[in-house]
């Protein structure tokens, strides 16, 4: 009877692992590149029409304050006075101990560049993560990016420049939870969080195992249906 239980679990455990394929984009980006964190609670960049590359595409689904409603397409960025946040849905996920789905702000040229919103790319860590991988895709820009350089979105990351999302969304500190720049210090603090938002925050400490911004090589892949379907975008 045991034995025959754990041959269900194993083939269940097998079967709930969804496979994903990482399928180049002929003639993407590629090359190396940088990485940071970021969680702002804003609504991203490509939740603008005018940022898409294909202006009657579907821009990048933006969430009301309890961060599971889509919000209504017009409504402004929490970030600029109104009322549209990053949903909760678009937070980093661990598939297995080597792979990976989440979302970036991300810049190739340094500086905001709109030009690769709603593209997938796939990360794969240099360094102490070497052998780790994560399809994510470009969901926002950031002036204050350099080129070929991600900023993972990632809950409890740090807030960075724009300090008024969170604080509005989820009435935490103004400067976000744990560092502006950085974010909560350990996985215990991301109890400070939203229950909603505490499996990504703890994402970096397990997945990432707690290593800070690490380098990455990347390539422009296909975007996995799992993550269009949590924006709604395409490139
Ligand atoms: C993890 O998932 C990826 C993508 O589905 C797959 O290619 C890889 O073989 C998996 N690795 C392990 C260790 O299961």
């Amino acid at each position: 009877m045991k034995v025959i239980i754990l041959v269900l679990a194993v083939l269940y455990t097998a079967q709930a692992e969804k496979h994903y394929h990482s399928i180049p984009v002929k003639y993407g980006v590629s090359g190396s590149g940088v990485t940071t964190r970021y969680w702002d609670c804003c609504q991203p960049s490509c939740g603008w029409s005018e940022n898409l590359n294909n202006p009657s595409g579907t821009p990048v689904t933006a969430c009301t304050a309890d961060g599971s409603t889509a919000a209504p397409s017009n409504a402004e960025s929490s970030c600029i006075g109104g009322t549209a946040y990053m949903c909760s849905s678009q937070q980093p996920r661990m598939v297995n101990s080597s792979f990976a789905l989440g979302y970036v702000a991300a810049s190739f040229s340094g500086g905001a560049d709109t030009s690769m919103c709603c593209a997938c790319i796939r990360l794969d860590f240099q360094g102490d993560l070497s052998g780790k991988s994560m399809i994510v895709q470009v969901t926002n820009t950031g002036g204050d990016l350099g080129s070929n350089h991600f900023d993972i979105a990632i809950p409890g990351g740090g807030v960075g420049i724009f300090t008024e999302g969170c604080s509005s969304q989820w009435g935490c500190p103004s400067t976000g939870w744990g560092d502006q720049y950085g974010g909560v210090s350990s996985e215990a603090e991301c109890s400070q969080l939203p229950s909603a938002l505490q499996s990504g925050c703890a994402f970096r400490f397990q997945f990432l195992g707690g290593v800070s911004n690490p380098p990455v090589n990347f390539e422009q892949v296909e975007c996995p249906g799992d993550l269009t379907g949590a924006t709604g975008c395409t490139y």
